[in-house]
C-alpha cells in the first residue's frame, strides 16, 4: 500500500450483511494494518436509507481509532470519488431456489452503471476486490466500463472457495489447515468451479499422495462446489461469516504478499496468455502477490482431468459473458430514450 496517512474505502452493499460481518475486521485493522486509518463511503441504495443509517450509527458507537470519518449514500459518483479501494459487495442477493443465472440481468445492469461511475471519477490507482454475485461476470462487466482503470487493478473473489477447498482437505487428512499449501480454484464462482489439489501440499507432502482419486472426484471437488447451497439452505441466508474472512485474506495477500514458494486463488481479467484461458474474462487462478498486484502462476502442469474441469467453467463464463452483452444492449436502448 502507498504509504497515506489516510485512505478512502468505499464499500457497496454496504447495508448488507457482509458488509455488516466486514466492518469490524476492516475497522480493527485486520486489512489495511493497526495504523492505517481511513475514510469510509458507504454506498446501498434508497430503499436501505434507515439500514445505511443504523450502520452509520454504530460505527460511530463503536469509536473506532481507525475510522476518521464516514461518509453514506446512493450516488455513486460522490462516493467513488478518491477512493483508493473498492470492496463492491452490492447487487441482488441469490435467495434459496435461486439459480446464479436468474441474477444476471439486474447485477449486470448495477455493475454497468457503477463501472460508469468508476470511470468517470475514480483513480487510476484504485484497486477493486467484486465479492457481488454473479462474481465473475460483474468484475468483467466493471472492467469492460471503465477502461481509464488499468483490468490488473480488478479481481473477484473466489477465495471463499479457496478456504473451503483447504479446510476440507485438512479435515480429511487430519492435519491444522495451515498444513495445506498451493491449492487451486479454478473458474467461476459457481457450481462450475473446480477446487484442484493436484499441486497442493500437505505438511510438505504432494497431496495427490495422500487422497484417494475417488475421494477427490466424488467427495471432495462436488462438497467444495456446492457449499455454498449447502449453507444457504441451513441458513436461509448466503455465507456471511465466511465470506467477510475470505474478503480480509483475499486482500492481506494481494496488499502485504504470498509467503515465497506459495499461491493463492484470485479471480483475474484474462489476457489469454495462460492456461488455453481466452483473453476478456475474469476467471480464478493461481497468483503470487506483493505490494497489492499480482502474478499469475502460468508454469503449472494441468491434467487432462483437470483441463476438462477448467472447461468446463469457461464454458459456463462463456455463457454468462454473452448474456450479460444482450443486458448490456438493453441498458444501452434505455438510457438513449
Ligand atoms: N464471491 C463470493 O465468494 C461470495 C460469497 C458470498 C456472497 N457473495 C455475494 O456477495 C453479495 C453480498 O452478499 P450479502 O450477503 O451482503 O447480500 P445482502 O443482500 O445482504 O446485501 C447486498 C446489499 O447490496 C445492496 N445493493 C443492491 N443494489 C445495489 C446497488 N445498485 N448499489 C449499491 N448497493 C446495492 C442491497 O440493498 C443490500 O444492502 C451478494 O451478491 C452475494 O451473492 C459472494
Amino acid at each position: 500500500m502507498e504509504n497515506k496517512a489516510v485512505i478512502n474505502v468505499c464499500i457497496t452493499g454496504a447495508a448488507g450483511n457482509i458488509a455488516y460481518a466486514l466492518y469490524s475486521i476492516l475497522c480493527t485493522g485486520q486489512i489495511f494494518g493497526a495504523n492505517q486509518k481511513m475514510n469510509l463511503k458507504l454506498l446501498d441504495i434508497e430503499s436501505q436509507t434507515k439500514g445505511l443509517q443504523g450502520v452509520a450509527l454504530e460505527l460511530e458507537d463503536c469509536a473506532y481509532a481507525l475510522v476518521n470519518s464516514i461518509e453514506y449514500g446512493f450516488d455513486p459518483e460522490a462516493l467513488f470519488k478518491d477512493m483508493d479501494v473498492g470492496i463492491f459487495l452490492g447487487g441482488q442477493s441469490r435467495r434459496p431456489g435461486m439459480e446464479r443465472v436468474d441474477l444476471l440481468q439486474v447485477n449486470n445492469r448495477i455493475f454497468k452503471i457503477q463501472g460508469k461511475a468508476l470511470n468517470k471519477v475514480a483513480k487510476p490507482s484504485t484497486k477493486i476486490l467484486v465479492i457481488a454475485n454473479p462474481v465473475n461476470t460483474n468484475c468483467l462487466t466493471l472492467i469492460q466500463n471503465c477502461p481509464n482503470i488499468p483490468k490488473e487493478n480488478f479481481t473477484c473473489l473466489t477465495r471463499l472457495d479457496h478456504n473451503r477447498a483447504i479446510a476440507q482437505l485438512a479435515i480429511k487428512a487430519k492435519v491444522p489447515v495451515t498444513e495445506v499449501k498451493n491449492v487451486i480454484l479454478w473458474g467461476n464462482h459457481s457450481l462450475t468451479m473446480y477446487p484442484d489439489h493436484n499441486h497442493a501440499n500437505i505438511e510438505g507432502q504432494p497431496a495427490v499422495d495422500i487422497y484417494e482419486e475417488e475421494w477427490i472426484k466424488n467427495t471432495f471437488i462436488p462438497k467444495v462446489q456446492k457449499r455454498g447451497g449447502e449453507v444457504l439452505n441451513l441458513r436461509q441466508n448466503s455465507s456471511v461469516m465466511s465470506a467477510a474472512i475470505a474478503i480480509r485474506d483475499h486482500l492481506v495477500n494481494w496488499i502485504y504478499g504470498t509467503p515465497e514458494g506459495q499461491f493463492v486463488s484470485m479471480g483475474v481479467y484474462t489476457d489469454g496468455s495462460f492456461y488455453d484461458i481466452p483473453a476478456d474474462f475474469v476467471f480464478s487462478v493461481p497468483v503470487k502477490c506483493k505490494d497489492f498486484k499480482y502474478e499469475v502462476v502460468k508454469d503449472l502442469t494441468i491434467s487432462q482431468f483437470s483441463r476438462q474441469k477448467i472447461n468446463i467453467s469457461l464454458r459456463e463464463l462463456q455463457d454468462e459473458k454473452e448474456e450479460a452483452n444482450c443486458y448490456d444492449d438493453e441498458v444501452e436502448d434505455e438510457s438513449e430514450e
